[in-house]
């Protein structure tokens, strides 16, 4: 059988495969309250019904002003908190594990009137300008954070991801291009880095099962500017120092720019395995992995322990199914009989 489709103990999680359904907006809450509707049972249903080992709730924000947009999940109040449990029951009676990623947007806050970022600096002309976060701002998004994984794990969800990738608040204080406080939040690495180590600090006696970190590790900047991939290996040992479960390993977002490095099926992966080289937590790879070969290939030479497939899963929810065909693996059990009929080959 493949690596790709095997159980697997990881991360502190017993997975059915290694498939992870990564984060992904889809901006479906018209009303605006932060609730999930009929659309995210159907399209996280029919991924679980799909044979996904484990599905990354869309970002999710901590308070009104920290969504990407007003279409976002939220988790700031504990009707939220109720109505996702009912989500989280539905996909765990399909046999997928489930976990939410925790977000604010920060100066990304697309809808925000007054957006805070750790430094008043600007994302284009399109999003508001963003007020410096003073320490009572601070004080009360780090509890936000936390009160939105205690309703996680009241919830039954089985992990939580800190979002702290793709330009949002906490990669925000990470980069000096967005962060030039001069108090104990900027300056030096380590200061960069102290509002997601308190972060996580904080939510470790509430929620004890998994914490995922996702990083993005490249701001494609050429000025020089950005975090290293030596300072992202130094993030990713204190992450293993603070007991993280698993490192997701992205790029991009910090800055309204294209990527300037080559796209391609597994163009991130070679990111993750630099992380990889740097800490023995497990190590997520994720971008344009629509190949099953290339995703055993990845986990078979140790590039990355566990695959995310985005885009493909929206394609095709019965991605799991394919690609067990793609790899001959004849052990692979499709949901029931009546969709082996449609998917088997
Ligand atoms: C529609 C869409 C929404 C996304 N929303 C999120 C998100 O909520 N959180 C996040 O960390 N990444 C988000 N991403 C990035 C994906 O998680 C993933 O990293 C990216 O799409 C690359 O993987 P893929 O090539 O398999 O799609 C989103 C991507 C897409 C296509």
């Amino acid at each position: 059988m493949s690596m790709l489709l095997s159980p697997v103990q990881i991360a502190r999680l017993d997975l059915k495969n290694r498939v992870v359904m990564p984060p992904m907006c889809m901006y479906e809450v018209k009303s605006e309250d932060g609730l999930p509707t009929a659309f995210h049972h159907a399209h996280y249903g029919a991924r679980a019904i799909g044979g996904v080992g484990l599905i990354i709730q869309e970002a999710t924000a901590v308070e009104p002003d920290g969504r990407l947009t007003k279409h976002d999940l939220g988790l700031w109040n504990d009707a939220q908190g109720e109505a996702l449990s009912h989500l989280v029951e539905e996909l765990h009676a399909f046999g997928a594990k489930v976990g939410a990623q925790i977000c604010h947007a920060g100066r990304k806050a697309a809808d925000a009137l007054e957006p805070l970022a750790p430094s008043a600096i600007p994302y284009n002309d399109s999003f508001n300008d963003p007020i410096q976060m003073s320490m009572d701002d601070i004080v009360r998004i780090k509890a936000a954070f936390v009160a939105a994984a205690k309703r996680a794990d009241a919830a039954g969800y089985d992990m939580i991801e800190i979002h702290a990738a793709h330009g949002y608040l906490i990669n925000q204080f990470f980069e000096p291009m967005t962060n030039q406080r001069t108090d104990a939040y900027g300056g030096s690495l380590e200061n960069r880095f102290r509002f997601l180590k308190e972060i996580i600090e904080d939510i470790k006696p509430v929620f004890a099962k998994p914490i995922w970190v996702r990083l993005s590790v490249s701001a494609y900047d050429e000025t020089g500017l950005q975090n290293t991939i030596e300072d992202y290996q130094q993030i990713a040992k204190w992450l293993e120092e603070l007991g993280v479960s698993c490192l997701d390993i992205s790029t991009g977002g910090l800055l309204p720019r294209r990527p300037n490095i080559p796209i391609y099926g597994g163009y991130q992966a070679g990111f993750s395995a630099k992380i990889k080289e740097a800490v023995k937590l497990p190590v997520t790879a994720v971008g344009l992995l629509h190949s099953p070969e290339l995703c055993e290939y990845l986990l078979q030479y140790q590039q990355a322990d566990l695959v995310q497939v985005g885009r493909g899963l929206i394609g095709n929810p019965n991605w799991p199914a394919h690609a067990a065909s793609v790899l001959h693996d004849h052990d692979y059990v499709i949901y029931n009989d009546s969709y082996a009929r449609g998917l088997a080959k």
